[in-house]
């Protein structure tokens, strides 16, 4: 049985080690003898103050979150809290790596805190949908004040040592040899002699005076939640704090906590951390990485010079190619121009910018590519150039080099083939813009060899991106599901739904903007030059781009944006365009529900995906589902797509696929057998072996 919580002395000071790899979670096994621990060394009167201490690489990260959704078993984090709390000599907790919900609940539980130069602190219970709730929301703002408690537990986001320190939340901060620091710390503390105040007893921080601030600023969260629960209880849980008794504060919490981790939104945004983490895993454990020390990138049109900034940003060198001096040197002014707005928001410094920028290489020759480990392509999204530039690729890059391609839909195993090394070659799907989003679908060619896949999802997790191996069909997962998605937009406007209204059911359902937004934002021309190259048509928005409405850019689109604004007003001129066209082809307008909306989009959407599993594109439903929050704001709260499609009923979903299919005879409605597979076996992964 292994050691998850050890005992240790020095001279009067105790030491309590959690033990428990990889993230010291407060799983039960940890919470038991940690308990008895406390009780004993409560009572030991040789034991003159206590220090909690962790091994491995990090402090305790949290509650185990695979216990959530099952029976608690005593005792809780809330009891070893209260335990901590009647210990009169003087507790410490020593932090390292990161503090984070249960982990710094715990911390704040003790009388002291003290953390190494590189230690992180947050409560990021709110991005798994649930608030903190071992009393984090009642005790941070008794050492912070309740703005700063307020948009630490809302954002989510940890701080690091420096800023805990000032804040109030860490006693000292240490630049090596925490536990002997903390050890030494504790002896000064007994030495200055007690009594000593538990946290929830130093409510001098808390002041009334400050509730209409803090409602202001809460309310303005709450504006930005977009349908989630998990932010508003947050919120409300900190404002108790402030307003209730510290017994009545806690014991809302503990409802707010109880009534979260049993509802659906949590359930999804749990469902998502470990879909992302499992996505993650690939390729056995001991397949020998690639080394990749330079990175270069071909094309420094819009995505080219963010990808370069992804690299850069990750710290890697990066050599950027371009066909001529001039574009060459338009796409490293947008990278200059884009760290500068960084500087100016604060968000970058002008020492880091300096640094980042130090590490482009711009080149026009493809020779400057021969010492690259890893070469990036994001020219013109056509077979022929693709095939050429990989052809030249070949040429020059030194043997083991892995060559990668961002193309959108394109087949990367013609690609592959048009090189003497196709093991080598493998997709690299980032999204725009490419140094902000998240998601990266990396494309496994037939031919793609394990390692040169496996050093790439590594990678990508290096440059902070949350990869999904995918395989190769048109369009991926997301642009495939994507088309499936868009392909009734056209026939919902002509039967007589607006794109206010269309856009509007997306954004109460979740989705940060509708597709027509989306649209106009993008550039309505990209998907008519795209249409065009596959002799595909879509009347209304053929039309407007015929007619130069391009979207934003031009200054209108499926809306109007009057004066360079932003802001979509409604367009009379789409309007009629869309009367006109259900006039030409004889279609009498009607009402459309929402209901309907949803139908003819996202039950498509969902269809996709079974097929996309059945084809074995995405290796797992989850994957699906990482792809779609990740890569196109599909919302946190519902969990993606095919977890989505669960909460809404497999039968409910075929059933008026069924009748949508029978009414227009679209393929895109026929159900897949996957799905009617899933609707017998009541989980994807069933159905799908
Ligand atoms: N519970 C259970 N497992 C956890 C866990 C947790 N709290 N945190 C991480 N893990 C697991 C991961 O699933 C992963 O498992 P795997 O190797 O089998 O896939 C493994 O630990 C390593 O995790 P990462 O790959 O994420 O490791 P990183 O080094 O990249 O990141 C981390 C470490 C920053 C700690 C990150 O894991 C993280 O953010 N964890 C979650 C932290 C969190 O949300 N804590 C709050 C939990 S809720 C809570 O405490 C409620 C309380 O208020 C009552
Ligand atoms: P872009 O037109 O902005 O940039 C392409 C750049 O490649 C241009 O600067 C061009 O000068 C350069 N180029 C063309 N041929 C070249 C060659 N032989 N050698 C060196 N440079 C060459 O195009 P964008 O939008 O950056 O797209 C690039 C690729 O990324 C395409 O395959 C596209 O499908 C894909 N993609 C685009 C996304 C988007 O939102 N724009 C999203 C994801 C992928």
């Amino acid at each position: 049985m292994p050691n998850f919580v050890s005992v240790t002395r020095d001279g009067r000071i105790a030491v309590v080690t959690i033990d428990n790899p990889p993230v010291n979670a407060l799983s039960f096994h940890v919470r038991e003898p940690l308990m008895q621990a406390l009780f004993s060394l409560r009572e030991e009167p040789d034991v003159a103050a206590i220090v909690i201490a962790c091994a491995g690489r990090t402090f305790v990260a949290g509650a185990d979150i695979t216990e959530f959704g099952k029976p608690v078993q005593q005792p809780d984090l809330r009891a070893i809290i209260a335990v901590l709390e009647t210990i009169a000599k003087p507790t410490v907790a020593a932090i390292h790596g990161t503090a984070l919900g249960g982990g710094l609940e715990l911390a704040l539980g003790c009388h002291f805190r003290v953390a190494d130069t590189g230690a992180k602190l947050g409560l990021p219970e709110v991005k798994l949908g649930l608030l903190p709730g071992g009393g984090g929301t009642v005790r941070l703002p008794r050492l912070v004040g309740a703005l700063k408690a307020l948009s630490m537990i809302v954002s989510g986001t940890p701080i690091g040592a420096a800023e805990a320190l000032a804040a109030g939340l860490v006693d000292a901060v240490f630049e090596d040899g925490l536990t002997a620091q903390a050890v030494r710390f504790a002896s000064e503390m007994v030495g200055r002699g007690g009594p000593f105040t538990p946290v929830r007893h130093r409510d001098g921080r808390l002041d009334r005076a400050e509730l209409p601030e803090f409602d202001k600023q809460a309310a303005e969260l709450a504006k930005k939640a977009r349908g989630l629960e998990a932010p508003i209880a947050c919120a409300q849980s900190v404002r108790n704090a402030i307003t209730l008794p510290f017994d009545e504060a806690l014991a809302a919490e503990r409802e707010l906590f109880v009534k979260l981790v049993a509802g659906d939104q949590s359930r999804a945004q749990r469902h998502l951390f470990f879909a992302e983490r499992e996505a993650a895993k690939v390729g056995a454990k001991d397949i020998v990485r690639r080394k990749i020390a330079r990175v270069g990138v071909i094309g420094a049109g819009t995505m080219g010079g963010g990808i370069a900034m992804a690299f850069a940003n990750g710290g890697y060198p990066v050599t950027l190619l371009e066909s001529t001096q001039e574009a060459l040197q338009r796409g490293l002014a947008t990278i200059e121009k884009n760290y500068a707005v960084s500087v100016a928001r604060g968000s970058l410094s002008e020492d880091a910018k300096r640094q980042r920028l130090g590490l482009f290489e711009g080149s026009t020759d493809y020779g400057d590519l021969a010492d690259c480990d890893l070469i990036v392509e994001a020219v013109f999204e056509e077979m022929a150039v693709k095939r050429e530039v990989f052809g030249r690729l070949d040429a020059v890059a030194k043997p083991g080099a892995i060559l990668a391609t961002n193309t959108s839909y394109l087949d990367v195993n013609e690609i592959a083939a048009s090189t003497s090394r196709p093991q080598d070659v493998v997709g690299m799907h980032f999204f725009s813009p490419a140094n902000v989003m998240k998601l990266l679908e990396i494309v496994r060619a037939e031919k793609t060899a394990p390692d040169a896949l496996a050093t790439i999802v590594e990678l990508a997790r290096r440059i902070g991106k949350v990869p999904v191996v995918v395989g190769v069909c048109h369009g991926f997962v997301g642009n495939r599901m994507l088309a499936a998605r868009g392909s009734e937009s056209e026939a919902l406007l002509l039967e007589g739904a607006t794109p206010q209204q269309i856009d509007q059911a997306f954004t109460d359902f979740g989705w940060p903007t509708g597709p027509f937004q989306m649209g106009d934002l993008a550039g309505l021309d990209i998907g008519w030059r795209n249409r065009k190259a596959r002799g595909q048509t879509a009347i209304i928005a053929d039309t407007l781009c015929e007619q130069g409405h391009f979207g934003q850019k031009t200054g209108s689109g499926f809306y109007r944006y009057e004066n360079g604004s932003r802001t979509p007003a409604p367009n009379p001129h789409v309007e009629a365009l869309i009367r006109d066209k259900a006039a030409e082809k004889g279609i009498a307008p009607r009402t459309i529900g929402v209901d309907e909306i949803i139908e003819r989009t996202l039950y498509p959407m969902v269809n996709e995906g079974a097929k996309i599993l059945e084809e074995k594109i995405a290796a797992r439903a989850s994957d699906i589902d990482v792809v779609w929050v990740n890569g196109y704001g599909f919302p946190v709260g519902k969990g993606g797509p095919m977890f989505w499609a669960g909460l809404e009923g497999i039968d409910k979903i075929i059933g008026r696929l069924d009748h949508w299919h029978e009414r227009t005879g679209k393929d895109v409605f026929k159900p897949a057998p996957l799905l009617r597979r899933m609707a017998e076996t009541g989980s994807w992964e069933s159905a799908a072996s």
